[in-house]
């Protein structure tokens, strides 16, 4: 006589083998870019100016409200020089009373390499005497279509006096 709890195994067995088939596996890719930001608000090679400030255009970034907007270079390398990717571009708001951070939000907009054609959508605060800060990527386009993710930020050098700036972008996504 066959014992009547054979006929359970199918009942407890199959549900566990469709959620072992469908358990969700790590479907995503993750890519780690570092990249540098020129970020020249005087000289020849200006790539940010003053749009608004307490003061009208000619305000100071590191007074609270200032607006700017930013078309930054973009390279693989730290030497100015090196071979460019792509443009920072959007926009800078001091956003800190004291003046001492900066919202920040921008699409890098790959030009050349390995991504061109493609953007990312960076957003965060800027606390920019902090050596480390960290700030988010929100989205992105074409190779970076739904990405997600975060940044490093490191001032790699700055002339406060000129206020230029050689930004390190430390970045990780991950996107389908
Ligand atoms: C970039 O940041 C990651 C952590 O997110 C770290 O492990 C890696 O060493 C950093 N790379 C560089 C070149 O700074």
């Amino acid at each position: 006589m066959t014992n009547p709890l054979i006929f359970t195994i199918p009942l407890i067995a199959i549900p566990i083998l469709y959620w072992v088939y469908t358990y969700p596996k790590n479907k995503y890719k993750q890519t780690n870019l570092v990249l540098y930001v020129h970020d020249y608000h005087t000289g020849d090679d200006k790539s940010v100016i003053t749009v608004a400030g307490k003061d009208g255009p000619t305000t100071s970034i590191l007074h609270f409200g200032t607006l700017l907007a930013t078309d930054n270079p973009v390279t693989l390398g730290l030497d100015p020089g090196s071979n460019e990717v792509g443009r920072a571009q959007g926009m800078y708001i001091n956003s800190q009373l004291d003046g001492k951070a900066v919202f920040m939000t921008f699409s890098i907009v790959f030009t050349d390499g390995e991504y061109k054609g493609s953007t990312l959508e960076i957003q965060g605060a800027d606390r920019f005497l902090v050596k480390e800060r960290e700030f988010s990527v929100v989205s992105g386009t074409g190779y970076f279509r739904f990405v997600r993710g975060y940044g490093i930020m490191t001032t790699e050098f700055l002339d406060l006096q000129n206020l230029r700036a050689l930004l390190k972008f430390n970045i990780t996504v991950r996107h389908y």
